[in-house]
């Protein structure tokens, strides 16, 4: 069954001219890019999107950086989107992500690891409706 899933060069990736890069490999996996938009995420939507993280030591720095100039918002539509694009996205820290994955390639750093993917079907509904509606 098709699925949904949200993603977001985040503004490193989009300053260093990557978007075309990275949107072609959710292309090239067979996910269609169906809802795109950039735009410079506030500072409420941000502390909404790392509610998760709000106790941890670097959540200040990690919303300074997502609202630090524009994100390439996306949604992808297709057979196990969600999956598909973690897999894609890699391991949260690009030092221990994998060529081959997005992260890998293009990141070096935990703190500025170029693109969010969602983590769940649940996570990427409430992400899209936070993001698009
Ligand atoms: P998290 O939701 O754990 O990972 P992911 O983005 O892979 O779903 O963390 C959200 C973001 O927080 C992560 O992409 C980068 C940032 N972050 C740090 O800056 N330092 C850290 O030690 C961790 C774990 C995450």
């Amino acid at each position: 069954m098709s699925e949904k899933a949200f993603v977001m060069i985040k503004p490193d990736g989009v300053r260093r001219g990557l978007i075309g890069k990275i949107v072609c490999r959710f292309e090239e996996k067979g996910l269609a890019l169906v809802r795109a938009e950039l735009r410079v995420v506030s500072h409420e939507t941000a502390e909404a999107h790392y509610g998760h993280l709000k106790d941890k030591p670097f959540f200040g720095e990690l919303v300074d950086y997502i609202t630090s100039g524009p994100v390439f918002a996306m949604i992808v539509e297709g057979k196990g989107a969600v999956k598909n694009s973690r897999s894609l996205i890699g391991p949260t820290n690009p030092a221990e992500a994998p060529p081959g994955t997005i992260r890998g390639d293009y990141g070096l750093t935990v703190e500025e690891n170029v693109i969010h993917g969602s983590d769940s079907p649940d996570n990427a509904a409430m992400e899209i409706d936070r993001f698009f509606k």
